[in-house]
């Protein structure tokens, strides 16, 4: 029984000798000339070379400008200190955006949208870093009351991200939203300041607190 090689078409041609021989293509290659292709979507072996070299280096480029920027943002938020201290510095910058966005009226719609950008990124991090480390610790300390209440909040911070990017920015009710929005981050970062984490802060041993500093420090760098 042929196999499915075996029936495929050849792609040799029949001499009238019934021998077969390999088609001449006419290339430079079997006139003897230069072997370099000439095909018309070849770019030749060395500026092949030069174009995957170029990829790499920019690849690598892009890499080291990504990791140097992803520095150079946790950087500035590690330096406030432990994680509580980190997690408060990036309340304040979360703040500074509402009060940006809050000073901006209906014609300015692209600036309106940048800002609302910046908050959902500075949200997200923040969000991680709290999900991924400190909730979950709070839960193994018996905290899961509060771990959960905050962690329900950060839902509703989600639904607003959707309602201000449903409704546009030139939206006549677009500040009174931003302005709730503002209230609801405020309220829950107040919780986290003054109670939740300054209670939690207390029961920790030296060597937990250090370790939650630099698990939030890691989900925050690859967040940035
Ligand atoms: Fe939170
Ligand atoms: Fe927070």
């Amino acid at each position: 029984m042929a196999t499915r090689t075996q029936n495929r078409p050849s792609s040799r041609s029949t001499t009238k000798r019934g021998t077969t021989s390999k088609r001449s293509t006419g290339r430079p290659s079997e006139r003897g000339e230069s072997s370099r292709e000439d095909s018309a979507f070849s770019w030749g072996k060395a500026n092949s070379s030069a174009l995957v070299g170029a990829a790499l280096a920019g690849a690598a480029f892009g890499f080291a400008a990504n990791f140097g920027r992803k520095f150079l943002m946790q950087g500035m938020s590690a330096m406030a200190g432990d994680w509580d201290e980190v997690l408060a510095t990036e309340h304040d910058a979360v703040m500074a955006i509402f009060d940006r966005m809050l000073a901006t009226d209906e014609t300015q719609t692209f600036k309106r949208s940048m800002l609302l950008m910046k908050l959902t990124a500075a949200l997200d991090k923040h969000a991680h870093e709290e999900e991924m480390v400190v909730y979950p610790a709070l839960r193994e300390a018996n905290e899961a009351h509060d771990a959960d209440a905050l962690e329900g909040e950060h839902g509703y911070v989600k639904t607003f991200i959707y309602e201000l990017n449903q409704m546009g920015t030139d939206a006549p009710n677009w500040l009174e939203k931003v302005r709730e929005f503002k209230a609801l981050v405020k309220k829950h970062a107040h919780m986290e300041e003054e109670e939740v984490f300054p209670r939690f802060k207390k029961a920790l041993s030296e060597e937990q607190n250090a370790k939650i500093t630099s698990l939030v420090n890691r989900d925050g760098f690859w967040m940035a």
